[in-house]
């Protein structure tokens, strides 16, 4: 028989979950995390088009808090969103964990790699995703991408009251230390695996692969993906976009 009468390999689809039902509350008091504006566009839209901007990405499914699914519901509305792309809402959980496997729970059948990728990441280039979605289509069972540190890295001792000195443990060789960003891509049934398995608070889902003993392998991130968390994130988030707008403009 020749290679022509085989049928084709199915392609690999891909969804992306993006948790965003968290509070935010380093950010200082005011709306959800996710629902405050940079250039005046909600995070939560800036991170679902930075996602949909890749065409390897053909459903996301966005993780609202729970008390405010009608609010993200009628943003997604009122935003242009790429046509090719679903999209799915689901109410979002207690911890960041939980919130994620809502997310994984609502999967339709036929998606063979997930992406989970924080709303309070909204600038994260479409290059970065398409790197992480090519790494788990090579055969990477969990990709993180991320970036070598600026600061040299200390493990301490918690003071129990904030501001106290706290004792020095370790100091970690840091060109050996990576900061992780997100999307984090994974094939579907091993992080599927992961959230039944693992019921320890973890603060990323390759961390869960990890405990699996699986492999998760790191590919380069960008500076444009950080997180937003403080308010000193928000001037920077801004002056990016400020840039973008000004080189788009030439
Ligand atoms: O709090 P942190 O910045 O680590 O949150 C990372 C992402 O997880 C954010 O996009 C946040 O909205 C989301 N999250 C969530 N559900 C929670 C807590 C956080 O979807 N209960």
């Amino acid at each position: 028989m020749s290679d022509d009468s085989l049928p084709a390999p199915a392609p690999t689809r891909t969804a992306a979950v993006i948790p965003a039902a968290g509070r935010g509350v380093r950010l200082g008091p005011g709306a959800p995390k996710a629902l405050r504006t940079l250039g005046g566009t909600p995070m939560l839209i800036h991170a679902v088009r930075a996602l949909a901007a890749s065409r390897a990405v053909s459903l996301v499914v966005v993780v609202a808090p729970p008390d405010g699914t009608a609010e993200v519901k009628s943003l997604l509305d009122a935003h242009a969103l790429p046509e090719r792309t679903d999209f799915l809402l689901v109410p979002g959980g207690e911890s960041r964990q939980e919130s994620v496997r809502l997310g994984l729970d609502a999967l339709p059948p036929g998606y063979d790699i997930v992406l989970v990728h924080d709303a309070a990441r909204p600038l994260v280039p479409v290059d970065t995703v398409d790197a992480v979605i090519e790494a788990v289509r090579e055969g990477a069972p969990a990709v993180v991408p991320a970036l070598p540190l600026a600061d040299t890295v200390k493990e301490v001792e918690p003071a129990a009251t904030q501001g106290e000195p706290e004792p020095v443990l370790a100091t970690p060789e840091r060109a050996r230390l990576r900061a992780v960003q997100t999307p984090q891509g994974f094939d579907r049934a091993t992080l599927i695996r992961a959230h039944e398995t693992v019921t320890d608070d973890v603060t990323d889902d390759a961390g869960m692969v990890e405990q699996l003993g699986v492999t998760v392998v790191v590919v380069p991130g960008h500076e444009e993906a950080f997180k937003v968390t403080r308010p000193l994130d928000l001037v920077l988030a801004e002056a990016v976009l400020a840039r973008r707008r000004l080189n788009d403009g030439f």
